[in-house]
């Protein structure tokens, strides 16, 4: 089935479900992130598995439901649980959600990950408002899923990340006293950690910080001409920089700390999208 018939089947379902809700903003959490979330007004949770054509999360820490509300005067959806290219979805389906929510009326969205960094100025716990991207995943979620009611097939991507969105963050990030600083994202595809070789080749690269996500969301956010914020949160140094192995579970307790930090800064930044 084309894409543009599944977004408008579940654009259907989830505009009854919530009597029409116009999300102006998409938030996307990252693995673990789920307590960042600010107390939305009038709350409703969906679970991906009843929207048709929507996938189902399966690993743990990310949890699987579509969450309206509203915050501060601004109506927001949340994607709680993102899909991953290395859980072996098709670069399609993580279109989907995106898509879906840009359809209900999102025209901005906040997309958060967990990274390793590759700069040592931006130490574990601190934030990295992303200002550009380098995509080493080798794949892409506009290939051959294309319908003009999704944007243009051949997009633009000079200032993908808006320079609004990442001053307003880094000036709250500094009130609140929270390291931060802007920095390029490498994306790849995982699921292992890079090598140390690897990791100093792509500080050759110029990238700052490195994850498995958020790329693929950005593009298609992009080509559906969103205002794009890249908020991402260190968890551990690459392989190499730090001596120390480095473990998903090590980085979902590190991502547990930031929760706190990461809930603050969003309580501020929604009212300015
Ligand atoms: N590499 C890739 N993705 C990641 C890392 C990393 O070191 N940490 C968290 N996500």
């Amino acid at each position: 089935m084309d894409q543009l018939k599944q977004v408008k089947d579940a654009v259907k379902f989830l505009n009854k479900k919530t009597k029409n809700f116009k999300p102006e903003i998409l938030l996307i959490t990252g693995s673990g992130m789920a307590g960042s979330i600010p107390e939305l007004e009038n709350k409703i949770v969906i679970p991906y598995s009843t929207i048709p054509h929507f996938l189902h999360s399966t690993i743990p820490g990310h949890p699987g439901n579509l969450i309206f509300g509203t915050y501060k005067g601004k109506n927001i959806v949340v994607l709680h649980g993102r899909f991953h290219f290395y859980e072996g979805y098709d670069m399609k389906d993580l279109a989907l959600s995106i898509r879906t929510a840009a359809f209900l009326g999102a025209k901005t969205i906040l997309v958060s990950a967990a990274v390793g960094s590759l700069n040592t100025k931006l130490p574990v716990g601190s934030l990295c408002v992303l200002k550009d991207h380098v995509n080493l995943m080798m794949h892409n979620p506009l290939i051959g899923n294309y319908d003009p009611a999704f944007g243009k097939r051949f997009i633009d991507l000079t200032d993908t990340y808006d320079k609004n969105l990442r001053k307003a963050t880094l000036q709250i990030a500094r009130k609140l006293k929270i390291k931060a600083g802007e920095g390029v994202y490498a994306a790849v595809t995982g699921p292992n950690f890079e090598t140390p070789s690897e990791i100093r080749m792509f500080k050759i690269l110029k990238a700052d910080v490195i994850g498995m996500s958020t790329v693929p969301e950005v593009l298609c956010a992009r080509q559906l001409g969103m205002k794009i914020c890249g908020l991402t949160w260190v968890v551990n140094m690459g392989c190499g920089i730090s001596k120390k192995p480095i473990t998903h579970e090590e980085t979902i307790k590190e991502t547990k700390k930031i929760e706190g930090s990461f809930k603050r800064v969003l309580e501020r930044l929604i009212p300015l999208c």
